[in-house]
């Protein structure tokens, strides 16, 4: 049944971390001064924010990574790039009318920790001067095992840090070593007890499943080594192969890669050994400890959505500061100039750095809230608005029951178990603007 379930459902979709997904924005009405006008608009309802910060800087290129990065090993570049995001920050200050309250706050990248203490300090003191940080605010950034000290951990403490997600990717060395990254397990154990010591209330760990070469024995040792360190929450993430895009994944051969049937089998041992060791399924690829916030969140059907993830709150304005960074006011989204240099260029010439926006549409509006509910709760109604689904809805929805992925009730669906591992697929029914778009953009495989 699975099988036939993955050859009908094992195609490109996209992983919803926004909807329209930005492939699709309607990007012919990017307009920086209107995308402010929304951001002040959000802000006057509420001055709680989330903020991103993208540090895009490695010093070394590993070959599976998806993500917006540059690599170098000049640390010269740290100050003139924190200097930008900083005056990025006051162009939006000065639009706001009051001392924005910061909820979340996230480094990722690229690689944070690339950044030396001091200068991650100068950043964070900078951006936090004109706003408060409520008590129980959410900071966190991504910590490489390779080049996270134990100064990066005191200093962001000391700031008012209180998470950190560690990127493991793997235990294993061979498989490290064919992806070109370099850490030990014993490193990851370093960061991740100076961590606890210091008093970082959740550890998460990132690893992926499908890397070149992995087996189920990789995945076994790699639950048996989370058993070990006790991370409060756990992204275990499909690898995302596109080497059209990102062409550094033309390293290894296809031919290594665990597909379709293999690379779910991988996802369900995976899951299944994290439950045994009390990791609770949350949300697409997400686990965590009973303890953790994400958990009672999920629980309490509070766990939101974003850019950066899952979090236990929703802030309607999300702030994504530095190269690439994406921002959201909740009727509109922006994303930050692509490339270093056009970036720092338009903060030279005191541009707010915008690519480009989609505004969204009312039905954009809706659309979007019924996938962050199946993304998030596994589950979404139309009860309040009582409108019926449409003649398609219901066609795509009859489908999926069929195939054992979905109940569905008048006004509402509810994602089965064997569903959860298709939730991309489920979301992707709703999906109008690709429906429209006639398949004109790249999206990793749904397993
Ligand atoms: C910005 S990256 C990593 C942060 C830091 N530079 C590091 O390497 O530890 C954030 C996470 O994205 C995930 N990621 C990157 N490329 C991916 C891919 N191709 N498929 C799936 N996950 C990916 C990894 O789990 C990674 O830890
Ligand atoms: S995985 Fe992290 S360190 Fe490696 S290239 Fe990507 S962002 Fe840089």
């Amino acid at each position: 049944m699975d099988l036939q379930l993955l050859q009908k459902y094992d195609i490109p979709v996209p992983r919803y971390t926004s909807y329209p997904t930005v492939p699709l924005w309607k990007i012919e009405e990017t307009n920086a001064g209107h995308w402010i006008g929304e951001v002040k608009h959000s802000f006057e309802k509420q001055r709680e924010i989330s903020l991103y910060i993208h540090l895009p800087y490695c010093e070394n290129l590993c070959t599976y990574c998806g993500c917006n990065k540059h690599i170098t090993k000049n640390h010269l570049v740290e100050l003139p790039y924190i200097k930008a995001v900083l005056k990025e920050w006051q162009m939006y200050l000065q639009h706001l009318d009051s001392k924005p309250i910061i909820k979340e706050l996230h480094l990722g990248g690229g690689t944070p920790t690339f950044f030396s203490p001091e200068n991650l300090s100068i950043l964070i003191e900078g951006l936090l001067q004109k706003a408060e940080v409520p008590y129980k605010a959410d900071l966190s950034f991504e910590a490489h095992p390779f080049s996270t000290t134990y100064d990066h951990l005191k200093v962001l403490k000391e700031l008012g840090f209180n998470r950190i997600s560690i990127g493991v990717q793997d235990f294993d060395e061979m498989i490290l070593r064919i992806i070109n990254r370099y850490q030990t397990t014993e490193q990851v154990k370093i960061v991740t007890e100076q961590a606890r010591a210091l008093g970082y209330e959740s550890v998460n760990f990132d690893l992926i499943y499908g890397l070149p070469k992995q087996t189920p024995e990789h995945i076994i040792n790699n639950v048996k080594e989370v058993a070990a360190l006790k991370p409060d929450r756990i992204a275990f993430y499909s690898y995302a192969h596109v080497p059209e895009v990102k062409k550094s994944q033309r390293a290894y051969s296809e031919k290594d890669l665990p597909l379709g049937a293999d690379k779910l089998q991988l996802y369900r041992l995976g899951k299944a050994l994290l439950e045994k060791e009390s990791y609770y399924d949350i949300g697409m690829d997400h686990f965590a400890l009973k303890s953790d916030a994400l958990y009672l969140a999920a629980r309490k059907k509070n766990m939101h959505r974003n850019f950066m993830g899952y979090t236990p709150y929703h802030c309607e304005l999300n702030i994504g500061l530095g190269v690439s960074a994406i921002s959201d006011c909740w009727t509109a989204y922006s994303q930050n100039e692509k490339t270093i240099k056009t970036y720092l260029n338009a903060i030279k010439e005191d541009r707010l750095p915008v690519f480009k926006n989609h505004f969204l549409s009312t039905k954009d509006q809706k659309i979007r809230k019924h996938i962050l509910n199946l993304m998030c709760h596994f589950e979404t109604d139309w009860l309040a608005d009582k409108e019926n689904f449409s003649f398609e809805l219901q066609h795509a929805f009859a489908g999926l029951e069929k195939d054992g992925l979905l109940k569905v009730f008048p006004h509402q669906v509810k994602v089965t178990e064997r569903g959860k591992s298709f939730i991309r697929n489920i979301s992707r029914v709703l999906d109008q603007r690709m429906s429209e778009s006639e398949g004109k953009t790249t999206f990793s495989q749904a397993v």
